[in-house]
């Protein structure tokens, strides 16, 4: 069904397909038909915080908050909503988000499009007065594009003081492609000023790490070190990468749309050996979000074998639709 579905949505540009496909699934759950399964409550704990199941929504597919009942009613056990800056932003001029069929892939070049701390904010303090226990809500935090990056540390404060009543974790992103010299922030002091300065303002909040899958080495470096000093508590590999080599099919019509992250199938085997790298050579302990690639139950069972503790989803819910999550919940 999904198939037919995901044949006509996309004739369409992919951003108006993504909001189409949303707002039904909006209206279906208000009308009822599309709701939670109780099955699908499978408790866990990982890293002293109780999660419904072990599959997530990645950072990115609601950047505002906007769609947190279809989420909670297709089975996830939880979010990172956002990426959020704190003051709104267009993102990257339009198109900046291409299908890649062949290889199963998807190009953004977003750019932290987003409405900004305080609009979300509200949507995500009107999810939690319904009260739901049964999903968990955390926020992906970055800097605003104009910020500099000495400055960056003020804006995630910002943020942390902002979402720390509505939010049951945050992540800090430093690893986008899109936000120009983001990815330096992963360099040891500017992480840890930024760490330090979220942990002042929402020290009872645990934080994760998101890590791009192309500087990941020099931040492995260091991270047992910040996480023994309590700076961070989950990390969340990977982000997308920019290697177009790794398209086995698009490669051509990749370069063709410019730059951007690389997110679906061809990313999973970079972001297994990655994490099985840092179980192997990091941590044992620390616990890690999977994500990147997965479109199966047997993709979810290769990211545990590797030392994932709770694992997302992104392009493989473009390409699939909304069954592929119970799929995976149902998967242990
Ligand atoms: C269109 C698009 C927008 C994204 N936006 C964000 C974002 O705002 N913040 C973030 O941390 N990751 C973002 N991501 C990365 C995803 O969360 C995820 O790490 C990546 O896509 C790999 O997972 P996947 O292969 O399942 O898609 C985005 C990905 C896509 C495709």
């Amino acid at each position: 069904m999904y198939r037919l579905i995901r044949d006509l949505l996309f004739l369409l540009p992919p951003e108006q397909a993504h909001y189409l496909t949303l707002t039904i699934a909006s209206l279906l759950v208000k009308i009822g038909i599309l709701r939670r399964k109780e099955e699908l409550n499978r408790w866990v704990e990982v890293g002293g915080m109780r999660f419904p199941n072990r599959v997530g929504i990645g950072a990115g597919l609601d950047k505002n908050g906007e769609f947190l009942e279809v989420w909670r009613s297709i089975g996830a056990g939880f979010i990172e909503v956002g990426t959020v800056t704190p003051r709104p932003q267009e993102g990257n001029p339009k198109p900046r988000l291409f299908r890649l069929t062949k290889d199963y892939a998807i190009l953004n070049r977003m750019g932290f499009n987003n409405k900004g701390a305080e609009y979300v904010y509200r949507r995500l303090a009107e999810f939690r007065d319904k009260g739901y226990d049964d999903f968990v809500v955390g926020v992906s935090i970055g800097k605003n594009k104009d910020t500099p990056n000495n400055l960056a540390h003020k804006d995630y404060e910002f943020l942390a003081e902002k979402m720390r009543e509505v939010a049951s974790f945050l992540v800090v992103n430093v690893s986008s492609p899109n936000t120009e010299g983001l990815r330096d922030l992963q360099a040891k002091e500017s992480l840890k000023t930024i760490l330090t300065s979220v942990k002042e303002k929402a020290s009872e909040i645990p934080l994760w790490i998101k890590i791009s899958p192309d500087e990941y080495r020099r931040v492995f470096e260091f991270l047992p070190e910040l996480y023994q000093q309590g700076l961070f508590q989950f990390v969340v590999l990977t982000n997308t990468t920019v290697r177009k080599d790794i398209l086995k099919h698009s490669r051509e019509q990749a370069e063709r749309y410019g730059r951007g992250g690389i997110s679906g199938k061809p990313l999973f085997p970079m972001v297994l050996s990655i994490i099985k790298e840092f179980r192997e050579k990091v941590s044992e302990e620390i616990p890690v979000v999977g994500v990147g690639g997965i479109f199966s139950c047997d993709d979810a069972k290769k990211m545990y074998q590797a030392g994932a503790n709770l694992i997302e989803v992104f392009t493989g819910l473009v390409y699939k639709g909304n069954s592929l999550i119970e799929e995976l919940v149902r998967c242990e």
